[in-house]
């Protein structure tokens, strides 16, 4: 194992009917609230009217953030930023899934910088404060809800950057499964392979004597392998969304990765083709990642093996650590396609024409990933491969 401090800060609320808490967490930091949230879909549920009136009940001025895209784009934290300002905002609620959470992390670090947060993104400079963020989770899949990372979409460049401070860390976030109830099966799907593709970064290091960290993981992707088929079908299943809900948690907010680094050169890849073609970035992950694993196969066929035996079951008897790992890698696969995700860029109507450009982006801050480190050609290898 590496040398580690683990400092999680936020505190996390989970279960049924939990919602109620604002009452007594929110006026901890003020009365002036931002709400921020998506397209509509807490709208659709109910949940944005039970969340006013608590917000109402304890008497909190709320300035509204609404249309955060999926995917969300620089230009609406820059508006955040601007209500934070001109209403004097005490606390930012983000209600909804990771592409709300990720806009609310950036409006907070932004709104107590001078300049603009995309610095943050370009790697000039760091945040040194940010404005208090409430959570209500609306989508089990990225893990915002409890780390300090972001993704923004910066749409004059066409660039999507994930960035990250001990600032960004939300204050509180509330979990009740019922909230995710509504979320309908294919960002259900997207949600489990996202989830799954965190705890896969994670499992894939080059550090040592890691038996329980490997352990929990495969937990995990056990976790989710079980309940995935029957949740599809049930949307309303309290104990699946619950062990969804809670393994998406996991699965991302540092606990998993005690004591080891991660490859993450996969979401790196995806978050190139995202930035073009805006798809789900679930739905790249589950056509990218076994491709990425098949590239990767030969860095430590033995780490593929123990995947494939203690997640997908396969019988290693005869077989070399290689056959193993592939096996694993077809096993997950099949998995995916099982839930009805996607398998080629082709499902996306992707064709091959910009794979130069997404390489470049993928590129931008030089080669990547810590189990195998990627080149240029690496990356466009794994792209052609995903066509
Ligand atoms: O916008 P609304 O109307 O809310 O609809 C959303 C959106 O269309 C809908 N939705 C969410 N909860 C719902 C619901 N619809 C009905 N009922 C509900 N309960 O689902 C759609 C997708 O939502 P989004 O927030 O975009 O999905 P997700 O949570 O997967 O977040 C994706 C973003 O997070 C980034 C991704 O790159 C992407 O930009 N990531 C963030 C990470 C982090 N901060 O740690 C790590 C991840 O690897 C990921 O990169
Ligand atoms: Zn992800």
């Amino acid at each position: 194992m590496r040398s580690f401090t683990f400092h999680n800060p936020t505190r996390l609320i989970f279960g049924k009917g939990q919602l109620e808490q604002l009452k007594t967490l929110v006026p901890k930091y003020g009365s002036s609230v931002l709400l921020v949230y998506g397209g509509g879909s807490i709208k659709r549920s109910g949940l944005y009217d039970k969340t006013t009136a608590l917000l109402n009940e304890i008497g909190a001025q709320i300035v509204e953030l609404s249309g955060v895209e999926p995917n969300p784009r620089l230009s609406t934290v820059h508006k955040g930023v601007d209500l934070c300002t001109s209403e004097k905002i005490d606390l930012i609620l983000a209600v909804g899934g990771g592409s709300v959470i990720d806009c609310a992390k950036a409006i907070a670090v932004g709104a107590k910088y001078d300049g603009d947060m995309w610095d943050f993104a370009e790697r000039k400079a760091a945040a040194q404060d940010a404005l208090p963020l409430g959570v209500v989770l609306t989508m089990a899949a990225t893990g915002s809800e409890m780390n300090g990372g972001s993704v923004i979409t910066n749409e004059e460049t066409q660039e999507k950057l994930g960035w990250g401070s001990p600032y960004a860390f939300p204050t509180f976030s509330i979990l009740d499964p019922e909230h995710t109830y509504s979320l309908p099966k294919d960002q259900t799907v997207y949600g489990m392979v996202d989830m799954m593709s965190h705890v896969l970064e994670t499992y894939f290091h080059l550090d040592s004597n890691t038996p329980v960290q490997d352990g929990f993981c495969e937990s995990v992707l056990r976790a989710v392998i079980d309940a995935g088929p029957e949740l599809i079908e049930d949307l309303e299943n309290y104990e699946l969304r619950e062990t969804v809900m809670y393994s998406g948690t996991m699965a991302l907010n540092n606990v998993l990765s005690m004591g080891l680094a991660g490859d993450w050169a996969t979401h790196n890849i995806e978050h190139a083709v995202s930035a073009v073609y805006d798809i789900p970035h679930g739905g790249g992950l589950a056509i990218l990642f076994p491709n990425w694993m098949k590239h990767s196969l030969n860095t430590d066929p033995e780490r593929f093996k123990k995947l494939a035996v203690n997640v997908f079951g396969v019988d290693p008897a005869g077989k070399s650590a290689e056959e193993a790992g592939l096996e694993g890698i077809e096993a997950l696969r099949n998995f995916w396609n099982s839930i009805g995700a996607p398998s080629t860029l082709a499902d996306y109507e992707i064709d091959g024409s910009r794979i130069e450009e997404m390489a470049d982006k993928a590129m931008k801050f030089g080669p990547f990933g810590n189990f195998n480190k990627l080149q240029r050609d690496d990356v466009v290898a794994i792209y052609k491969a995903s066509l």
